[in-house]
């Protein structure tokens, strides 16, 4: 059954239209009850997603609601979803489920999917036929709808399991919602949306459209306006966020460059690159700068030059490793973190080893590995699969293999005086604090309260595989 209800345009005027109509309704309960009606916004996925859902939050918030911590206390639930793998899926639709016991309680409540898995017309039906106290959908391409898609599933009491438009999916890039930050002093930023690279076993250019950068005088006001707002670490974020102004006069280096520029006391990181993209520029520009943070993440996912070519990565082992050691020449000290998948379709015991020898002679500070997740829709999923055994002992492997490696690399730190973003305290014990450094490692000292999103300096004592310890030096 085909969903058919696409979203037609709408200005930023429009969207403030809909954004005070749904205000003063808003205000008008809260006049008469003493408290804000409240939206409970629940995150899966990448950090792109959690950046969404500061927007969705924001517009929450400009629409009159109360960001609140519990989906029992809401009159407004948003489920920003993630599609990558099934598990992730299977998560949020168990969750949705468990959202129609709070519904029966309460019949007024509105329930929201947004997010990668929407953009799925098997999963839309799934929604509109499953689940039926599920108000309205929203894929990643189309928040900027939110405003009125809400006010019409208020107004006209009808569901709306919407899809894109073709515009909104490959060109549309909407400023302009307001942004309810979690962190005081992390940010995320999102510089480009989409991604045209259809690796065979992925499932996101199929979620969130076409590639589509930001204007650069938006990107570098709001950068100015976090570091003047005390912001120590900002990430920018884009799927393949080194593609950034393809076919502009400004790449992406040119962009972190024009960024390094701002004068404060801040780190500025990126995520996340593609090999093919990691440009020489790139590495140069992050060797010179000031506030850029020694840290890349270049996704790997296979050692093996076949394996690599039916996952339609456009690099092979020889390019990737050239890249990583001009990286090394360039800065000695730079954390290199990678995602691996084990078990893609055809990956032979060979194969696999060869991503083996591929970590030992890369040694990756840092490593997501993943068993591949056939996705409906991607090539990958039409070929022969390897069977769920074999692709678990191969995980195992893995990380046996980077474990080893991983504790190897953070051995050297010990004894070094290393500068820590404190996030507070560790979960556990309240005077263990636990931070992270410019490379993303993450460590435990003892600290205080008025350490908590400022730099500390940190002498480490301990380290292991995911973790190092230390004492905070004044
Ligand atoms: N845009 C980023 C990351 C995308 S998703 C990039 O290109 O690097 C994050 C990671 O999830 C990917 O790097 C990949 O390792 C993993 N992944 C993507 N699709 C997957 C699938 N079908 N099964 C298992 N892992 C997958
Ligand atoms: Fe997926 Fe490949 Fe795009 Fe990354 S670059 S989001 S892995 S298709
Ligand atoms: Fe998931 Fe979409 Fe991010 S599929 S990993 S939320 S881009």
């Amino acid at each position: 059954m085909a969903t058919k209800n696409i979203l037609p345009p709408i200005s930023l005027v429009q969207r403030k239209e809909y954004t005070a109509r749904i205000r003063e309704w808003n205000d008008a309960y809260a006049a008469e009850t003493g408290a804000r009606r409240g939206c409970f916004v629940l995150t899966f996925g990448c950090q792109q997603n959690e950046a969404d859902s500061e927007k969705i939050a924001g517009m929450a918030e400009e629409m009159g609601y109360e960001i609140v911590a519990s989906p029992e206390e809401a009159h407004l639930i948003m489920v920003n979803t993630c599609a990558i793998r099934e598990h992730a899926e299977k998560k949020a639709l168990s969750i949705i489920g468990q959202y129609k016991h709070i519904r029966a309680k309460n019949p007024e409540l509105i329930i929201g999917v947004c997010g990668c898995m929407t953009a799925q017309e098997h999963r839309r039906d799934e929604l509109k036929m499953k689940y039926p106290y599920v108000t309205f959908t929203l894929g990643t391409a189309s928040l900027h709808h939110f405003p009125k898609v809400l006010w019409d599933t208020l107004s006209l009491k009808r569901r709306f399991i919407t899809s894109e438009s073709e515009e909104d999916f490959t060109k549309t890039v909407a400023e302009g919602a307001p942004i309810r930050r979690v962190s005081g002093y992390r940010a995320w930023v999102s510089i480009m949306y989409g991604c045209n690279n259809f690796c065979s076993y992925c499932i996101v250019p199929y979620c969130r459209g076409r590639e589509r950068s930001r204007a650069k005088e938006d990107i570098i006001r709001e950068v100015r306006e976090l570091v003047e707002a005390g912001y120590k670490e900002i990430t920018l974020l884009g799927q393949n966020v080194n593609s950034y102004g393809k076919g502009t006069d400004c790449d992406f280096a040119d962009l972190v460059a024009e960024l390094d520029a701002i004068e404060g006391d801040w780190w500025l990181s990126f995520m996340t690159s593609h090999p093919k993209d990691a440009s020489r520029k790139l590495i140069d520009v992050m060797a010179a700068g000031k506030h850029i943070a020694r840290r890349f993440h270049l996704p790997m996912q296979s050692g093996s030059d076949r394996v690599l070519k039916v996952m339609n990565r456009h690099y092979n082992m020889e390019k990737y490793l050239d890249t990583v050691t001009y990286m090394r020449e360039k800065m000695p000290d730079v954390v290199i973190t990678s995602d691996i998948i084990v078990g893609f379709p055809g990956e032979t015991e060979e194969e696999f080893e060869d991503t083996l020898r591929a970590l030992e002679a890369v040694r990756f500070d840092m490593l997501y590995s993943f068993i591949y997740s056939p996705r409906k829709g991607t090539p990958a999923a039409e070929m022969e699969q390897i069977p769920d055994v074999v692709k678990g002992s191969r995980f195992d492997r893995l990380l046996a293999t980077q474990n080893a490696i991983a504790a190897e690399k953070n051995k050297p730190l010990e004894g070094k005086l290393l500068r820590v973003l404190c996030d507070g305290e560790s979960k556990g014990n309240p005077r263990v604090y636990s931070g992270r450094t410019e490379g993303g490692k993450i460590v435990f000292f003892e600290g205080a309260p008025d350490m908590v999103g400022g730099f500390v300096n940190v002498r480490i004592e301990r380290t292991e595989a995911f973790a190092l310890w230390g004492k905070v030096e004044k």
